[in-house]
This record gives C-alpha cells, structure tokens and sequence, in this order.
C-alpha cells in the first residue's frame, strides 16, 4: 500500500502478510513508517492506494505508540478493562469472566501494585507494560502494538515480549514495532522499513 501524510508519501508500495499464530517486529529508522503502517492496518489512518486484507472489523487491538500526554483520568486497571468493552452491548457492567480477564493480564505484566493508580502517573515504563496490557485484554485476533519495548527495564522486556509471544501462541496475528535488539531477536519475523518499503 501506499499511504500519504500531508504532502509526504510515508509508505510506497509496501507489501507484507502477517501470519496467525507468529510475532513480526517492524524495525527501521525513526521516521521510517512504524507506526503509519501500525495505524493503517488498524484503520486509524487510509492508504492513498492498495488495501489491507483480512483483518474484519473489531478484530483489530491497536495500542498507539505512547504519547507525551497523560491522557484519560484512569486507573490501570480502569483502563486495562476497557479492553473488555468491546466484547460486550454498552449496558452490560463486565462480566466475572472479563474480570478475570482482565486481572490476569495485570499479573502478566507485573501490574497488581499498580493497579488502582491513575494512568497520568505512572512512570514512562510502567505505563509502556500498561498500555501493553490494555492490548491483550482485547484478545483480539490482531494485536498491534507501537513500541511496547521502548524504556522498559530488562525485566519488563521479558514480561512484554513474553506476553506478545503467549498471544501469538494462542493464534492471534502479533505485530510490533521495535529497536531494541532483544525485541527483533524474539520475533519469529523481522520487517525493516526503509524508503517507504518494506524489506
Ligand atoms: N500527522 C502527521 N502529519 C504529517 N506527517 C507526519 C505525521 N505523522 C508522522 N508524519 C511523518 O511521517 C513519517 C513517518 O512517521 P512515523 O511516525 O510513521 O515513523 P516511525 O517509524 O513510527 O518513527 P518513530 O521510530 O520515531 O516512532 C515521518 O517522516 C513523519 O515526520
Ligand atoms: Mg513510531
């Protein structure tokens, strides 16, 4: 696909097909295409030509590339429930299953002592594992995350690059963006960007 922001041809013709069931990381440069290609196989942004294939409606888990500001005024777990909703009418409180659910990825990711704190005040890493968190908790059959392994501890990178493999695992299509080393070393596939292709 080809995919333009303003004036800028960002992505030119590039052409990738992610399996079920593996982890892709997307590596390249800073401002190389990322996360435009993260956010157009979500949807959050059209391709000027060519199409994204396979991915039906609501089936797609896209956690943005962190962002500078706080965002809404959630707790962790507030937040990592909203994952949830998706699944259910807008009436309907979670059910015990999604509670669950949703405190199972807490654990995954070493969130329970952070848990009933507000989002805003997490420290950068911390809020990189939540946000990972608030991915899996969709257990969508697309899962898109945008540098989950940026300014994680060493630890932390194991917790999250375990979890994105567990979900693979359970056959869900699992792409990445990363520079970390250890992050394309984990990867079942590795696709760099480079000049708006993918190689
Ligand atoms: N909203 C926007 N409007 C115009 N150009 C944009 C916009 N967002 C990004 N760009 C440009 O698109 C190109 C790709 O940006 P993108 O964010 O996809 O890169 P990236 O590979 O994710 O980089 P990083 O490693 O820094 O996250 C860059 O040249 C960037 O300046
Ligand atoms: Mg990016």
């Amino acid at each position: 696909m080809t995919v333009r922001r303003g004036q800028r041809t960002v992505l030119h013709r590039a052409d990738a097909a992610f399996e079920p069931g593996s982890v892709t990381v997307v590596a390249g440069a800073n401002g190389s295409g990322k996360s435009t290609l993260l956010e157009t196989v979500a949807g959050v942004l059209l391709a000027a030509e060519g199409t994204v294939s396979g991915v039906a409606p609501r089936s797609v888990a896209h956690v943005a590339q962190t962002v500078a500001s706080p965002g809404p005024p959630l707790t962790v777990r507030a937040a990592v429930a909203m994952g949830r909703w998706g699944s259910l009418p807008w009436w309907r409180p979670l059910r015990p299953a999604d509670r669950r659910l949703v405190a199972e990825q807490l654990a995954r990711l070493d969130l329970e002592d952070l848990a009933d704190r507000p989002l805003a005040e997490l420290s950068g890493g911390q809020r990189q594992r939540a946000l990972v968190a608030t991915g899996l908790a969709q257990r969508a059959p697309v899962l898109l995350v945008d540098e989950p392994t940026a300014g994680v501890d060493a630890r932390s990178l194991g917790l999250v690059l375990d979890a994105l493999a567990a979900e693979a695992g359970r056959g869900a299509v699992v792409v990445h963006a990363a520079h970390d080393p250890a992050a394309l070393a984990s990867a079942d596939r590795v696709l760099t960007l480079r000049d708006g292709a993918l190689h």
